[in-house]
């Protein structure tokens, strides 16, 4: 069965009044019945990760939870309140994933200079292009690039075909060939054009596919969590 949205349940509890509303709340507030809600497969590398590791729990007891949540079912309140678990943020993946490394830190792209590049690509945060639950590892294109790197000019530059020539081309789709978005693999670029990853397994890979870049990788992401 699928998992009741908050507006399917806000349907429910009128239509069958709050008694039924109220245990929609409490199923949906217990952590151990949390599994019943997950509405999607976890991605392969993935699947030693708790829950908790990603969705921790709101603030508030449960009690105060299914009160926030009345209140807002009956107009005394602005906005809902979280069901047990507050939404995922960065900070969950940084946990398991923080790099000294990092080629392009989501922290950097809070400057100014990079509000235009932001409206077409949401890089200050992980979930701007990973997801969870869905058959995505990410859920961007593979030309995104041209969102910051349009006027990109190497002093010297080594590739056959040069920079400046696949952008003026548009040829953004392979970039990813050569580079890795976070440069976590301990890969030299290529400087020839048909040494680079094919687009199709670039792609696959940004689908659920394996990975194309070789191994190994600088960091691991950290095991279990708590
Ligand atoms: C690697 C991180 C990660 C792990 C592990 C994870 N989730 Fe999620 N989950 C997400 C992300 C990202 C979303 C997208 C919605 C969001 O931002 O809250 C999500 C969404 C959900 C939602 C929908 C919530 C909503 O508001 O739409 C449910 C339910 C859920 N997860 C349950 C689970 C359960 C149960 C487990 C353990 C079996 C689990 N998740 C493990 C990252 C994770
Ligand atoms: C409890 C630790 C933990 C948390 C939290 C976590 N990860 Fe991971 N993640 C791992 C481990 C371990 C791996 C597998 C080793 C590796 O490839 O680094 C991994 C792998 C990945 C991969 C590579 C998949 C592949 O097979 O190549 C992506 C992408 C990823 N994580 C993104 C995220 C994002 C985005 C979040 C936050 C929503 C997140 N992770 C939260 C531990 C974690
Ligand atoms: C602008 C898009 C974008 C953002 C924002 C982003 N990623 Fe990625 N991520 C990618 C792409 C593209 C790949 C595949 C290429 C690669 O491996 O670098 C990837 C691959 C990964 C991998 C697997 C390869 C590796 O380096 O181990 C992990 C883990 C990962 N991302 C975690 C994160 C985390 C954590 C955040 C937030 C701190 C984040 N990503 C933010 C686009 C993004
Ligand atoms: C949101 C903006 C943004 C996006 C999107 C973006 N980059 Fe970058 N990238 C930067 C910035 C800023 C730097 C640092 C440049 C500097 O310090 O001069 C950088 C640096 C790099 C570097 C050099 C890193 C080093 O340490 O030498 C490479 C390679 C790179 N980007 C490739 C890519 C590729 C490939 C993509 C698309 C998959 C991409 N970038 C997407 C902003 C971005
Ligand atoms: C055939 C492989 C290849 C392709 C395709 C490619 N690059 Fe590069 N790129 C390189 C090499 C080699 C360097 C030299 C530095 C290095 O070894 O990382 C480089 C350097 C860079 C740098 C660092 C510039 C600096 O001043 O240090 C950036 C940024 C970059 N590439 C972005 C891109 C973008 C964006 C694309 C897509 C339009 C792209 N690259 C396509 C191989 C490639």
């Amino acid at each position: 069965m699928k998992a009741p949205t908050a507006r399917q349940v806000r349907i429910a509890a009128v239509f069958a009044g709050l008694p039924m509303f109220l245990a929609a709340a409490v199923v949906m507030t217990d952590p151990i019945a949390m599994p019943i809600m997950a509405h999607g497969p976890i991605q392969a590398s993935h699947e030693s990760i708790q829950c908790e590791a990603c969705h921790q729990p709101s603030p508030g007891t449960a009690r105060q939870q299914v009160q926030g949540k009345l209140h807002f079912l009956l107009g005394l309140r602005e906005t809902p309140v979280d069901f047990g678990f507050s939404a995922v943020t960065s900070k969950a993946c940084l946990a398991c994933h923080e790099r000294p490394n990092e080629r392009h830190p989501i922290y950097r792209f809070q400057e100014p200079r990079f509000q235009a590049s932001l409206a077409l690509v949401e890089a200050t945060s992980c979930l701007g292009c990973h997801s969870e639950h869905t058959n995505h590892r990410a859920s961007i294109d593979l030309l995104f690039c041209q969102a910051c790197h349009e006027d990109l000019k190497l002093k010297s530059d080594p590739l056959d075909v040069n920079h400046e020539t696949l952008i003026a081309n548009l040829e953004w789709q392979t970039c990813l060939g050569c580079h890795d978005f976070h440069g976590n693999h301990k890969h030299q670029a290529p400087t020839l054009l048909e040494a680079a990853i094919p687009a199709e397994a670039v792609l696959l890979y940004l689908q659920a596919g394996p990975s194309p870049y070789p191994l190994p990788k600088l960091f691991k992401g950290r095991e279990g969590g708590e």
